[in-house]
């Protein structure tokens, strides 16, 4: 094995990702609260952001970070019993962050925005995640 080669891997190691997955949520109450005080206690340390979206039950949670750090805490998500019905829907390389502000965003929105949303993150649009971006800025969803 060549130094460059592993020179390269490590640059995929750092490459800057986009993740998204949707899952069903099992959390009531305050549970809520504890989940997003872990995301803003431990996602900073480990160079990540992103938004967690909610409606009626169900997630999408955006995460960004390089790729080796999002790997591994997908790996810890995907396994965590206080959501179900987990799918992986976008994993993109990225040559900026959308949420580079937030160590987890939290926002409700409706039926049709989630899906939209959704939709956009499964056909890899370059504007999936413009939109929430900008609510977060503007507190207003510029369509
Ligand atoms: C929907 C959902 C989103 C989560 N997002 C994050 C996250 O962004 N960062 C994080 O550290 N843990 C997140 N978790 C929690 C992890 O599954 C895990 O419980 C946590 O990372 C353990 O951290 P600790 O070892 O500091 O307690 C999430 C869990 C769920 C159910």
């Amino acid at each position: 094995m060549t130094a460059s080669f592993i020179d390269s891997i490590q640059v995929i190691d750092q490459q800057l990702i986009q993740l998204v997955y949707r899952s069903r949520s099992l959390i009531k109450g305050v549970e809520y609260d504890e989940l997003m005080a872990t995301c803003l206690r431990n996602n900073p340390t480990r160079g990540i952001t992103g938004v967690l979206i909610s409606h009626s039950g169900w997630f999408l949670q955006v995460l960004e970070g390089s790729s080796a750090n999002v790997n591994s805490l997908f790996k810890v998500i995907e396994n965590d019993p206080r959501h179900s019905n987990f799918l992986l829907i976008r994993f993109n390389a990225i040559a900026v962050r959308d949420f580079s502000d937030w160590s987890m965003a939290s926002i409700e929105v409706d039926e049709q925005r989630f899906l939209n949303i959704a939709n956009q993150a499964l056909h890899a649009e370059d504007v999936a995640m413009s939109a929430v971006r900008d609510f977060l800025c503007y507190g207003k969803w510029i369509d």
